[in-house]
């Protein structure tokens, strides 16, 4: 029984109706420009129609030298506030309370996004994440930067937000002041920690001043910066005191800089709710409501730091893009049919720093929210999708919402294909809710998933199928190195899938994600394991966060890991690896490969050799990651 996140909260005299906040992300939805456009509009109007109490938009730019993406919404000038309007116009429709989240970047930017101009910091210090040195500020300037703050937050308000919250968090300019780590000056603004916050309690002043006691003035910060020389929590308190006193409103407890990223997106190999101890101290410290945020992404966990009293708000920022009704299907009790995320960061966090429209690896309807729903067939089509992957099982979801009548074939007794085995690594069990989720939405939908059925091209010559879909994924590479058919050499999905054992010395073939994470998890049981990697990185195409505590596990876990090695040969009790340009031998009891795979469609030419209409998605069609496989079987059903 969720009896907590449900109640309502009242500030400044504004009702929000429940506990659950979205928490500002850059989305990349706007226009260069910083206006609204219909794609940003939409999707922060599927979140607010899914019943969110609270929702703080990505950070609006209060300069255009203050962006760190490159479609970042800004509010710097007068021209930019009417398509904003229509923002709070439609969220509100939904009893949503809106603010804007409000920043200036920086030092974190880069000359993608503000062209030739030097980023400015309080400190001429190089983000570790940086490309250019950025200049201090002089002090007219902050005097500058204070203005624009409060003019920002005062088109916020005629925009008709409810409210705004300064970015003070993750190492943007307010941050920047705020620490050590970035600030060494020795004027009024640099020093001791109260000299370092004066930036941020003048912001919130000056805001004040402008927009009146009924708006609300939110504070986000980092409890700490989890970086060598960033802001203890012990300061972070003292700088909260400050700002109360300056009179913020709500105060958000977040962690991390760009250098600690992993704290600010934190990936699934850390716990839900890791951050609610420290909004909890904080909660002692203040008389205002506090958030937390940081992978809460159940509502059973939100729930309960309400009832304990950890926090008065709940923030879930990807959760938010991989389901946009949760707190509807929360409230309704139809946690089944919630989405969850798995905190992978491949499609929001990797595709945002590549400086593209932010995608979910898990919901490929985020983004597209601008387009409508998927559109009922003409013609509805009786179809087959052969295969149970995260590809096969959309496919069958999205055309069946296209009225389509669906039926899928599974070979294995169990769905999911080649996704079963990434959850099966530590820390990412999570990953298998995605596979029951789609099993629970193709019986909600009443689709037929045949288990244990392995079909060929002949089971088709008496059907009515009007389509069929090859979604039957991928095998893994045998390479040919000299001993690759010794009998202790296996897949390495093999070992994963527990089908095979490793001993207590395996050596593993191919340093990609697959091999890492199986290194780290034969690792954990006192193995002694080497992988080894012929190119220069270890697990390159995994998403930044994940990918550096993959690495940190590895190293805990003592997996020798060798990179630019090519194995040359395997013996019975050991593989000759050549490192440059000397060959070494180390013992092994078990090789494993994780070299790669290539489709599995030997199916496709059969069935459209017996005239049928074929369409081929996800690994079988081409090797790729979930994003694209998962938007292969959303993109075939709009097609249809
Ligand atoms: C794509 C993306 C963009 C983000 N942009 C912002 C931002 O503009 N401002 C901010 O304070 N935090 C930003 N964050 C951090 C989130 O607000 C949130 O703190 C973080 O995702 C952890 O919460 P979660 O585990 O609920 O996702 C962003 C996160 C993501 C994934």
């Amino acid at each position: 029984m969720l009896n907590s996140i449900f109640n309502s909260f009242e500030l400044k005299g504004k009702t929000i109706k429940n506990r659950l906040v979205v928490p500002a992300m850059v989305a990349n939805y706007c226009n260069e420009d910083g206006t609204a456009t219909e794609r940003y509009i939409a999707y922060h109007e599927e979140k607010a129609r899914g019943g969110w109490g609270l929702i703080i938009t990505e950070d609006y730019a209060i300069c255009p030298l203050g962006r760190g993406f490159k479609n970042v919404a800004g509010l710097w000038n007068d021209e930019q506030i009417e398509s904003h309007k229509e923002l709070t116009k439609r969220v509100k429709v939904h009893g949503s309370t809106i603010l804007a989240q409000i920043y200036h970047a920086g030092r974190q930017t880069n000359s993608a996004v503000i062209g030739a101009e030097i980023p400015v910091a309080p400190s001429a210090i190089m983000c570790p994440f940086g490309t250019t040195l950025p200049r201090a500020l002089e002090t007219f300037e902050i005097k500058e930067i204070i203005e624009q703050f409060a003019m920002t937050a005062y088109r916020a308000k005629q925009c008709g937000f409810d409210g705004i919250e300064v970015h003070g968090a993750h190492g943007y300019l307010v941050a920047g002041f705020m620490s050590l780590y970035s600030n060494k000056r020795t004027d009024d603004y640099g020093g001791n920690v109260i000299k370092r916050a004066r930036f941020a309690v003048e912001i919130v002043e000056a805001i004040r001043k402008k927009c009146g006691d009924d708006f609300i003035i939110g504070f986000r910060i980092s409890a700490d910066e989890f970086i060598e020389g960033g802001r203890s929590f012990e300061e972070t308190k003292v700088i909260i005191s400050m700002l109360e006193k300056a009179g913020v409103d709500l105060i958000h407890v977040s962690a991390g800089v760009y250098g600690s990223a992993d704290t600010i997106v934190p990936p699934y190999y850390t716990k839900p709710g890791w951050l609610a101890d420290f909004a909890a101290e904080v909660k002692e410290l203040v008389n205002i409501p506090v958030i937390t945020v940081g992978r809460v992404n159940d509502p059973s966990i939100a729930d309960n730091i309400i009832k304990t009293g950890k926090a008065d708000f709940i923030a879930m920022g990807r959760p938010s893009l991989t389901d946009p009704a949760f707190p509807n299907k929360a409230q309704a009790g139809k946690f089944e049919q919630i989405r969850t995320c798995i905190a992978c960061n491949y499609g929001c966090l990797g595709i945002l720093f590549a400086n593209e429209p932010i995608k979910c690896v898990l919901n490929p309807e985020l983004g597209n929210e601008y387009l409508g729903d998927i559109k009922k067939a003409d013609n509805p089509k009786k179809v087959a999708v052969i295969g149970s992957g995260p590809a096969g099982l959309e496919a069958a979801i999205y055309l069946s919402k296209a009225d389509h009548n669906v039926t899928v074939f599974e070979k294995s007794k169990n769905p999911g294909g080649q996704w079963s085995l990434a959850a099966v690594p530590p820390g990412k069990g999570d990953l298998a809710a995605f596979i029951q989720w789609q099993i629970s939405e193709l019986s909600r939908l009443g689709v037929h998933v045949h288990l244990g059925t392995e079909v060929t091209a002949g089971y088709f010559d008496d059907k009515d199928f009007d389509e069929i879909i090859v979604a039957t994924g991928a095998t893994p590479i045998k390479p040919s190195i000299k001993g690759v058919d010794l009998p202790h050499v296996v897949f390495a999905n093999d070992v994963l899938a527990g089908t095979v054992a490793a001993g207590m010395t395996p050596l593993i073939v191919g340093g990609g994600q697959v091999g890492a994470e199986t290194a780290a998890h034969l690792g954990m049981n006192l193995r002694s394991v080497t992988l080894v990697e012929m190119g220069s990185a270890i697990a390159p195409e995994e998403a930044l966060a994940p990918r550096w505590h993959l690495l940190r596990n590895l190293d805990e876990r003592k997996v020798n890991v060798m990179t630019n090695a090519i194995v040359k040969e395997i013996n019975e009790n050991s593989v000759v690896v050549e490192v440059n340009g000397e060959e070494i031998t180390i013992p092994a009891d078990t090789v494993l490969l994780a070299t790669g795979s290539t489709p599995e469609n030997a199916l496709v030419d059969q069935l459209q050799n017996k005239g049928f209409s074929v369409k081929v998605i996800g690994d079988a069609e081409k090797i790729g990651n979930v994003l694209d496989a998962v938007e292969a079987g959303y993109n075939l059903a709009k097609e249809l």
